[in-house]
């Protein structure tokens, strides 16, 4: 393993981690699940439900990956060997499964999010907007957006992590927030806005109430989804951080910006979908296409407005899937001393291939969506947590560098009893209660 004793590279300025990681978090979770998420759990009971969990549980838990990451500056299943703990890289391994799978399909739905970019200037899909979600998500074309996503992804991530990444973020966070702001200026002079709005924001907390075993696993998931948790991202981002950063601070502003995001786009999305009169939720993963899509082809400049739309889509999953892309290629790299464009264009083509099947049928693709996100992401982080909390000792002294305290600080050691109890009785509660829902859909499905 003589390349593990070679100097890693290191994130180039100090907003280039940041970013990087916004890049992660900020995608297809936050435009395409988090909308119809909302949708299905009744609005803005399930709005607030997600930001108590991000900002209680999700920001931790995120903290206990950066430790991981920073104090072994591996890869996520090299980091339990180095720490001294390597019979638990199962836990990273798990992760790189997770995220083959996710990457599978995620480059499916930014494949379709592509094709409408391009769509949108020919208006191809403003006739029947609907109708033409069901022709191109499904088959041979579906398969060469998929191809085509994934190439580009590639050449990111082949290009390394400083001159590929790091540039790549710089231009596309600060562009998909200008890009969206102006949509959300459009979405209001809809006529349907007001009762968005209604919808999307103000709660009705007898909902929540009574159904909080629902909405409760519902926004985990999405919040692990979100902010890239579960499946080594964040842990691989944080092996190239220096120890003189700030982890907690670090992780609110990530926290802070995906979030916004998700807000951002809820305040496109629900205003057009009660304009045009469809029921949130009911749309499936062709909501948004679909949804959406319509209402754009009302709109005077439809083209340019459809064209920027989807155009920021797929710039915000772009920078997602070269974030589980990274994971793969730098286990690779790492691991079987290849130099990195090989194993990048190796793992992207075998990526590819996994992702077929889903790019053929939607139900296949929803399949590997609730598996991964309902079952595996929970069940990374829960493991995880478990490691950190009870397992490595030096997990306080690692979140201490950089703040100025040290390891028996009031901030370290309250996290590290936070992460111990509540956090790991929380997560295991979603875990079980997903498990049991996701067992009862699959049997749905196959009986
Ligand atoms: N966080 C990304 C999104 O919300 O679209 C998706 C994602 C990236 C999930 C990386 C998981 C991950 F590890």
């Amino acid at each position: 393993m003589a390349l593990e004793e070679v100097t890693r590279e290191k994130w180039a300025t100090r907003l280039g981690f940041i970013l990087a990681a916004v890049g992660s978090a900020v995608g297809l979770g936050n435009i395409w699940r988090f909308p119809f998420q909302v949708g299905q759990e009744g609005g803005a009971a399930f709005l607030v439900m997600y930001l108590l969990f991000v900002a209680i549980i999700g920001i931790p838990a995120m903290l206990v990956e950066f430790v991981v990451g920073r104090s072994s500056e591996r890869n996520p299943i090299n980091a339990f060997d180095r720490l001294g703990h390597g019979e638990w890289r199962f836990i990273g391994i798990l992760g790189v499964i997770t995220g083959f799978l996710i990457l599978s399909y995620y480059s499916v739905v930014a494949g379709w999010v592509t094709r409408y970019t391009f769509a949108s200037l020919t208006g191809a899909y403003f006739g029947e907007a609907g109708a033409y979600f069901g022709q191109i998500s499904a088959g041979p074309a579906a398969v060469g957006f998929h191809a085509l996503f994934m190439v580009v992804t590639a050449v990111i991530v082949a290009a390394g992590i400083q001159k590929g990444i790091e540039m790549a973020v710089k231009v596309m966070v600060p562009a998909l927030l200008v890009l969206l702001v102006g949509l959300i200026a459009y979405a209001f002079t809809l006529e349907g806005a007001a009762q968005g709005y209604e919808y999307y924001l103000s709660p009705d907390f007898g909902v929540i109430a009574a159904n909080w075993t629902s909405i409760l696993p519902a926004a985990a998931g999405q919040a692990f989804f979100t902010l890239s948790l579960g499946m080594g991202v964040m842990i691989t981002y944080a092996s190239y951080i220096d120890e003189d950063r700030n982890l907690g601070v670090d992780g609110g502003w990530i926290a802070f910006l995906n979030t916004l995001v998700s807000i951002l786009a809820g305040l496109v999305v629900f205003p057009v979908l009660f304009t045009i009169g469809t029921e949130p939720g009911s749309g499936g993963p062709g909501e948004l296409f679909a949804g959406v899509g319509g209402a754009i082809a009302q709109v005077p400049g439809s083209r340019l407005v459809g064209f920027l739309f989807f155009g920021v889509v797929t710039i915000a999953a772009l920078s997602s899937a070269i974030s589980i892309l990274e994971v793969l290629v730098s286990y690779a790299i790492d691991n079987y001393s290849i130099e990195r464009p090989t194993a990048t264009a190796v793992i992207s083509a075998i990526v590819f291939v996994v992702g077929i099947p889903s790019a053929m049928s939607t139900d296949v693709l929803t399949l590997f969506d609730a598996t991964t996100a309902q079952l595996l992401l929970p069940l990374g982080v829960f493991l995880t947590v478990i490691f950190v909390g009870w397992v490595y000792q030096d997990s306080a002294k690692e979140l201490a560098k950089g703040t100025g305290s040290d390891a028996s600080g009031t901030l370290p050691v309250l996290w590290l009893w936070y992460v111990r109890i509540p956090i790991l009785i929380v997560v295991g509660f979603v875990l079980v209660i997903n498990a049991t829902e996701l067992y009862g859909t699959l049997t749905d499905m196959l009986l």
